[in-house]
């Protein structure tokens, strides 16, 4: 009888998922494996599960002798060596597609929470205190919004504010000009041009060694006074200690960030100012984005160990 290839899945992918793994291969569900642990088993499979915590590095790489496919239940591959992973021929599959709206509907959520001040006006109501002019907020309408990296998740949000009277421009260098037309949205070349005329930014780009501290000290100061911001890209994109000394001198009037620097992350300084909202990098966390990731990721690892083709990231 031949035996079934294998599979480690390492961070909590959806049931379906994990039912579609258990059917074609031995499947272990190890969400809390420890790095050492991991580094020690990553010889017997043949397949790896992971989301946007387990570091999958040269170290973990080099011992996986057996692996032929990492699936990241996700989209950012920040957390894969993509290179160290092609030199040993070990492809990477992504699920780009599954999570895009999840995402993009919790950048909204930013947006509208920071103009009306809602989660602070929550904890102000429920800690038995009545006043309603702490929290004036602001009109999304006829504001500007700037998305900086106009690719699924920055195109989604760019149709869904324009339909708040929103007027949408974005910066993408990596972007063909009918992608701007096509979803009517005012095409800046520079960034600090974006940067001085944006009520509202969202950062939308995956990161990278160009990506990483893009919006630091000089870009925030050519920002307009009283900006708005939201990541629920990846932390670090927005170097954390300008975007704190922004929030602190007013220059920023708020921001509302899924992800941060570090992950898992406590007792980030940003995290004592009221004017931050901060969520635990729940982007994806929806259960329709799970279910989509969790099955797409899943059937990837099938037909890769099938031999057959599948997308590398
Ligand atoms: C992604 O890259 O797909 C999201 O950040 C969600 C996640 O990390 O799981």
């Amino acid at each position: 009888m031949e035996t079934k290839k294998r599979v480690i899945i390492t961070e909590k992918i959806d049931e379906e998922g994990i039912k579609v793994l258990q059917e074609a291969l031995e499947a272990d569900v190890c969400f809390n494996i420890s790095r050492e642990e991991l580094l020690e088993k990553i010889h017997e499979y043949d397949a790896l599960v992971v989301r946007s915590v387990t570091k999958v590095d040269e170290e973990l790489l080099s011992r996986a002798t057996n692996l032929k496919i990492v699936g990241r239940a996700g989209n950012g591959v920040d957390n894969i060596d993509l290179g160290a992973a092609t030199q040993r021929g070990i492809i990477v599959a992504n699920t780009p597609e599954s999570n895009t709206m999840s995402a993009a509907e919790l950048t909204i959520g930013m947006l509208l929470a920071q103009s009306r001040n809602i989660p602070q006006a929550n904890t102000f109501l429920k800690s038995g205190k009545w006043d309603r002019s702490p929290f004036q907020g602001v009109e999304l309408y006829n504001k500007t919004l700037g998305i900086v990296g106009l690719g699924r998740i920055g195109s989604l949000i760019a149709t869904r504010m324009a339909a708040f009277g929103m007027k949408v421009i974005a910066y993408d260098p990596y972007i063909a000009d009918e992608r701007f037309e096509r979803f009517k949205v005012e095409k800046i070349e520079r960034l600090e041009d974006l940067l001085r005329t944006a009520d509202f930014i969202t950062v939308h780009t995956p990161k990278t060694k160009e990506t990483f501290g893009m919006i630091g000290e000089k870009e925030i100061e050519i920002m307009k006074d009283g900006v708005r911001i939201a990541n629920v890209a990846r932390g670090g994109i927005i170097n954390e200690k300008a975007l704190m000394e922004g929030l602190k001198s007013g220059k920023i009037a708020s921001a509302g960030l899924d992800v941060h620097e570090k992950e898992p992350c406590y007792g980030n300084p940003l995290f004592e100012l009221d004017n931050v909202i901060v969520t635990p990098h729940i982007g994806a966390d929806t259960k329709e984005a799970q279910e989509n990731v969790g099955i797409t990721v899943a059937q990837q690892i099938v037909n890769a160990l099938k031999g057959e083709i599948v997308p590398n990231a």
